[in-house]
């Protein structure tokens, strides 16, 4: 008995962990972050990557924006896209970012066309 309850437990972690990821994927997309930071938050010459950084960071630098916390002029730009994300949005996007499995656009396009997309 405890035994099945511990392996409930560790199915609802995992999917809780897949849900995070899931809407974290649709922040990323929605809140047009993948526009600077490109659709693999892979990050460009003027744009810093995000994908599989670790978890802690993301999350303090996100909340340091959200905050009011800058810099430099291009942190003021990056703070007004996360001005409005609530606590649960942040930590989705992080657990997102810092689990990312580097898909790109195309697999993207895939998942939510059902196959048709570019
Ligand atoms: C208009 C372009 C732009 C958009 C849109 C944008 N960012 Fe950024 N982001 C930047 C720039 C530029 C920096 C580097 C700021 C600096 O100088 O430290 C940055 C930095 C960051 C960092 C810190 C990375 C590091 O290694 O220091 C995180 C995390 C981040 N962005 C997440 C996001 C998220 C999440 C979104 C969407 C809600 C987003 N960004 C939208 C331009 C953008």
């Amino acid at each position: 008995m405890r035994l099945i309850t511990l392996f409930v437990l560790f199915i609802n972690i995992l999917l809780a962990d897949e849900a995070s990821y899931n809407r974290g994927e649709m922040l990323f997309f929605a809140k047009s972050c993948s526009s600077c930071h490109g659709p693999s938050a892979e990050g460009s010459t003027s744009y810093p990557r995000l994908a599989n950084k670790k978890s802690a960071y993301l999350e303090k630098k996100l909340k340091d924006f959200r905050a009011g916390k800058a810099q430099s002029v291009s942190q003021q730009m990056m703070a007004q896209f996360v001005e409005e994300l609530s606590d649960k949005n942040i930590n989705d996007l992080v657990y997102f970012l810092s689990h990312h499995k580097g898909e790109k656009i195309e697999d993207m396009n895939d998942a939510y066309l059902g196959g048709v997309g570019s």
